[in-house]
């Protein structure tokens, strides 16, 4: 496509064409820029201070040498454009429904978690570089794009470096106290997802069960009972447990 000066239709359409890919060109800085600010521990100041911190206050907080002001300045405008933080009056920055996510709370966040582990895990070079690798790995025949990027497997990868291990198994504790559904596939008479749903009300917690089973429970209580075959459908949920006898 050539780039022309011409005004109507045609030209609008290019324009926004170009718009969108440069968006989507540059987007990884957003998800960067969030990774940056979980890293500095934004969230975190500006909670402690709260509600609201101005820059002069946040460099200070974060211990941030002034002559980074202007590029924490950058920063939090790219960062209030995606609405992790918002901005109100000159400079002067607050938490917004998706910044309260990334707080690190003792008391576990009034029912959510902080899911600073989950955006250092995703974003970690481990995980972004196996991105870089795609064409290669549909080019060739490797398993996945992450075996073409590092000549391994992820767990060989989360066995052979102790740091990446740490923040990988810390990444996926912080997404998993978000678990706000259970399936307990072949669970029987549901006793186990009865004890887990008492232990953890706020977990939505079903049985998946052979019709025959499920058939002759006929108090079903908090849990939902679905009747089928686990080979054929397994209903969605957050997590999956399979218990076997032993
Ligand atoms: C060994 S019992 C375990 C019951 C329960 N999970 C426990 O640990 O107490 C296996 C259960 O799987 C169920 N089951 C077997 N095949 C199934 C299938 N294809 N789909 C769903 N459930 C199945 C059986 O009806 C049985 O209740």
């Amino acid at each position: 496509m050539e780039l022309t000066a011409e005004c109507g239709e045609g030209s609008d359409e290019l324009l926004q064409s170009q718009t969108l890919l440069w968006s989507r060109i540059f987007s990884y800085i957003d998800s960067m820029a969030l990774k940056c600010a979980v890293e500095l521990g934004i969230p975190n100041a500006i909670h402690s201070h709260g509600p609201h911190i101005t820059l002069a206050e946040l460099m200070s907080s974060l211990s941030l040498s002034p002559t980074k002001t202007p590029h924490m300045r950058r920063l939090m405008r790219m960062l209030t454009h995606s609405r992790i933080f918002a901005c109100s009056g000159e400079e002067v920055y607050s938490l917004t429904p998706l910044s309260e996510l990334l707080v690190e709370r003792d008391n576990k966040n009034r029912g959510t978690s902080c899911l600073n582990g989950y955006v250092l895990t995703v974003l970690h070079p481990v995980v972004v570089n196996s991105f870089q690798s795609m064409s290669d790995w549909f080019r060739g025949n490797e398993d996945t794009p992450f075996s073409v990027a590092h000549g391994c497997g992820l767990w060989d990868m989360t066995d052979r470096d102790p740091e990446f291990n740490r923040v990988f198994n810390e990444g996926m504790a912080s997404d998993a106290q978000n678990i706000e559904s259970l399936m307990d596939v072949g669970g029987g008479t549901g006793s186990v997802a009865i004890a887990i749903s008492k232990a953890f009300p706020e977990v939505k917690c079903s049985v998946l069960e052979l019709q025959q089973v499920v058939d002759t429970i006929h108090n079903k209580g908090e849990i939902d009972f679905i009747s089928g075959d686990m080979f054929e459908y397994i209903p969605p949920a957050n997590a999956i447990l399979l218990k076997v006898i032993h």
